[in-house]
């Protein structure tokens, strides 16, 4: 099939592009490069031994998605992951996220009517949840209670698309929500390539062991967890990826709009990621504790049966896998897609 894929040259677009093309499909990138580099496309390609198109877009640029599916004749499906992804900066840039997210999601939408393509994946997050009520964390959980305006761009799209595939079943959506993607290929070509100073723990810790950061500050040290720090459910971006291909095959069974979980269905705190680094890396992560960070949950992690029962999905790579590709990535490309 040839798949349309928003973001593609994003963290987890560009490993989604790869095993799309893995798969044997055609794809079609989309991505205004705000936030990634074309370099990672054209690694895409030499893995793949074939190239993804690559139009470079706004995904909220209406003139220039009917272009784009004009000229793409016969796109099956969209991958949608082209968003603003940092929980920090939508709390200072609201409009912004809701333009570019929601605003964005709609134009995409409208255009994939007009040309009757009406299969979308779409990248969504455990952030929708909130502090969640119990854990693991299952799809019928209460969702809407975020903290934070990132988090209610992905729970007004998701409400979208459930409104959209219940109006016209012609539709049908396949709604991810994300625990917490981590790690690389393990070609060590492709990463996650932080603009500036990363929010994430795992790229941060990265930096802080490649010797680009100082130490690691431990965000609260009294959460009411075995070690005294948060808890995550961290898992493999190439497992997400292989999820995407998963939840793609299953639209074809016209299913309407589902959500799915996607994560290891373990938890694991900073702590337990801090030791596992320096396991894997035989180095001493410098840190110290510091205050909490708002709007951090205590625990989150996944209970990941319905993503086997409607997918056939379940992750295969544990932390250290994870861990030991995240720092081939930083070793092997210590400025990033900066060559
Ligand atoms: C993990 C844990 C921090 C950095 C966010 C978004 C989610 C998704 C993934 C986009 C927390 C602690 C972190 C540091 C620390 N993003 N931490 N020191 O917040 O679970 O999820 O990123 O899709 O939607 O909400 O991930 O990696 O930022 O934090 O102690 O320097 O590590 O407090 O407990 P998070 P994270």
């Amino acid at each position: 099939m040839k798949i349309l894929v928003t973001g593609g040259a994003g963290y987890i677009g560009s490993h989604a592009t790869l095993a799309l093309l893995d798969a044997g499909h055609e794809v079609v990138v989309l991505d205004n490069f705000s936030n990634s580099s074309p370099e990672s496309l054209k690694r895409v390609g030499e893995l793949a031994g074939r190239e993804a198109v690559l139009v470079e877009g706004d995904v909220g640029d209406r003139e220039a998605l009917t272009q784009l599916f004009d000229d793409q004749e016969q796109i099956s499906a969209v991958m949608h992951f082209a968003a603003f992804k940092a929980v920090g900066e939508s709390t200072e840039k609201p409009l912004a996220y809701y333009n570019n997210n929601v605003g964005g999601s709609i134009a995409l939408l409208e255009v994939m009517e007009e040309f009757e393509v009406r299969d979308l994946v779409f990248s969504s997050s455990c952030t929708v949840y909130g502090e969640p009520e119990t854990v693991p964390i299952k799809e019928d959980h209460r969702v809407g209670a975020v903290s934070s305006p990132y988090g209610r761009t992905k729970f007004l799209v998701e409400m979208m698309l459930k409104d959209l595939c219940l109006s016209d079943p012609r539709w049908n959506a396949a709604i991810l929500r994300y625990f917490n993607p981590v790690g690389a290929h393990a070609s060590g070509r492709l990463g996650e390539n932080p603009l500036g100073t990363p929010e994430n723990l795992i790229p941060f810790i990265c930096q802080v062991l490649a010797g680009k950061l100082e130490k690691l500050f431990v965000f609260g040290d009294d959460y009411p967890t075995s070690d005294g720090t948060c808890i995550r459910d961290y898992l493999h971006v190439m497992d997400l990826a292989d999820a995407h291909l998963k939840a793609l095959e299953k639209l074809s069974e016209r299913p309407g709009a589902f959500f799915v979980n996607l994560g290891t269905g373990r938890g694991s705190t900073v702590l337990e990621v801090v030791k596992a680094f320096e396991v894997v890396t035989g180095k001493k992560v410098p840190r110290e504790f510091a205050n909490k960070r708002p709007g951090d949950v205590v625990e989150a992690w996944a209970d990941p049966s319905l993503a086997k029962e409607l997918l056939g999905w379940s992750t295969t790579r544990d932390l250290k896998e994870m861990i030991s590709d995240a720092w081939r990535w930083q070793s092997e490309n210590p400025r990033g897609y900066d060559t």
